[in-house]
């Protein structure tokens, strides 16, 4: 078992934070790995009193000595990905072949997973709907999974392969959404066109990722792998349907890294003080009213990739424990330590549901969970601001009260707690992860 690389996964329904625990982790690792979902995760870094958005570029691009990686089990949007790349060049950050590696068989989005992804979307009842990023990263894992119509990234880089693909993919697609939302068709030859010039633009890093890791592992060199979304919205332990696509949590490292179960290394689990939901589902501590709005203005709860306001309610310690036991977490990282600015007086903590008469303290994601009712605790808010705070030692005696509860109930330290956007706003208590192999 490795005990140098370092796993950093959500353990609640995404935005939890962990582009931030990433850059942190991300300073001592060479490499930094994204291994699910695509262009719907939008990670924040702040450094130097610079804003940077990520959604495909690992977080680990703002460390010069990082390599940053794209495994096979992303889906892969090039215009997106060469806008990224644009955008931070243009803001003086190092990105090039020494630095950033995709690899060649990751999945592509095309334009017919995002037109699909949107006639979808638009067609379901509104129940059904899933309230997706509209990235196209559905259709572009189920066309993974149909393998016929799937291109990869290395189809970018053979003329003939993806004259022949995209002509054949995409007139079966038009013919479908014609038929189905009477869509207008889409032009084969232009696409044609416009993904064989991304494909010249990214060969210099496209590379055979998996192999490259392994090897990695073998000279000890320290990996970081990169969760996208989070535990409660993976495709099989997730509230399905209302989930993603991939295989988010640390179970689907080593598939879509490349590497052998044996290396996913220590696993952190970041999560929020509270808890928000982005799209449709199930969310049984949702505040739909005055405390939901605090959560949302006071934590800036607006989408990175969609600017989409973000559902707000209470921290949900049974499926932060489901998530934990699930990835086998060592350490949790809590992000968005907010006081009550003289507004909240009481944070409630979700220790179980009830359902049709019966106590449940187990997760499972069969459970119809809009339905259950929350049995909360109450403990006191703190009003003191705590932005400031460098040590454990000097957070008010309530905000350690809720932070040793939260440890007490997911069973697992949380050893690194996150007091504002900031690199230095980061306090480390009790933590392993400067002390591994
Ligand atoms: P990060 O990495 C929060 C949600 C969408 C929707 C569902 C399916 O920033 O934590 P999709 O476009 O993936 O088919 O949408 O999943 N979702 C996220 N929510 N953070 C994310 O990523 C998300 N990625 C997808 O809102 O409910
Ligand atoms: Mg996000």
């Amino acid at each position: 078992m490795s005990t140098r690389n370092v796993t950093v996964i959500g353990l609640q329904w995404g935005d939890e934070g962990k582009g931030k625990v990433v850059d942190a982790v991300a300073r001592s690792c060479r490499y930094v790995v994204r291994y699910c979902g695509g262009a719907n995760a939008g990670h924040s870094v702040n450094v130097g009193g610079q804003k940077y958005a990520l959604h495909l570029i690992p977080s680990g691009i703002l460390n010069a000595n990082t390599r940053n990686v794209i495994g096979n089990g992303v889906v892969f949007d090039p215009p997106e990905a060469l806008h990224e790349i644009d955008d931070l060049l243009g803001r003086g950050v190092k990105i090039g072949p020494e630095n950033l590696f995709i690899s060649g068989a990751a999945h592509v989005v095309m334009p017919w997973h995002k037109l699909g992804d949107k006639l979808i979307e638009q067609s379901l009842t509104s129940g059904k709907k899933i309230g997706t990023t509209a990235r196209g990263i559905g259709p572009c894992y189920a066309d993974k999974a149909t393998r016929s119509t799937a291109i990869r990234v290395c189809d970018l880089l053979d003329e003939a392969v993806l004259k022949e693909k995209v002509q054949s993919i995409c007139a079966a697609r038009n013919a479908t959404f014609a038929a189905l939302y009477a869509a207008e068709p889409m032009d084969a030859q232009a696409i044609f066109a416009e993904y064989l010039a991304y494909g010249r633009r990214l060969a210099p890093m496209v590379c055979d990722a998996g192999t490259m890791l392994r090897a990695a592992c073998k000279a000890g060199e320290r990996i970081c792998f990169e969760g996208g979304q989070g535990s409660m919205l993976d495709i099989d332990h997730g509230t399905f349907p209302f989930v993603t696509s991939s295989s988010v949590t640390a179970c689907g490292v080593p598939g879509g890294a490349g590497i052998s179960p044996k290396e996913i290394g220590y696993v952190v689990g970041v999560v929020k003080c509270y808890t928000s939901r982005v799209g449709t589902g199930p969310f049984p501590t949702e505040q739909d009213n005055e405390t939901g709005q605090f959560l949302r203005t006071r934590g800036h709860e607006f989408g990175t990739t969609t600017g989409r306001p973000r559902r707000c309610g209470w921290f949900d310690a049974v499926a932060v424990r489901y998530a934990a036991e699930l990835s086998g977490v060592d350490e949790l990282g809590m992000m968005l330590l907010l006081d009550g600015e003289g507004q909240l007086e009481t944070l409630r903590i979700c220790t179980g549901y009830k359902y049709g008469g019966r106590s449940i303290t187990e997760f499972d994601p069969t459970l119809p969970l809009e339905r259950v009712e929350c049995v909360y605790e109450d403990l006191p808010a703190w009003q003191e601001k705590i932005a400031d705070v460098k040590r454990y030692e000097d957070l008010p005696a309530a905000a350690r009260r809720y932070v040793e509860r939260v440890e007490q109930l997911i069973g697992r330290p949380i050893g690194l707690l996150s007091v504002g956007l900031r690199r230095e706003q980061t306090i480390l208590h009790n933590s392993k992860l400067d002390k591994l192999g």
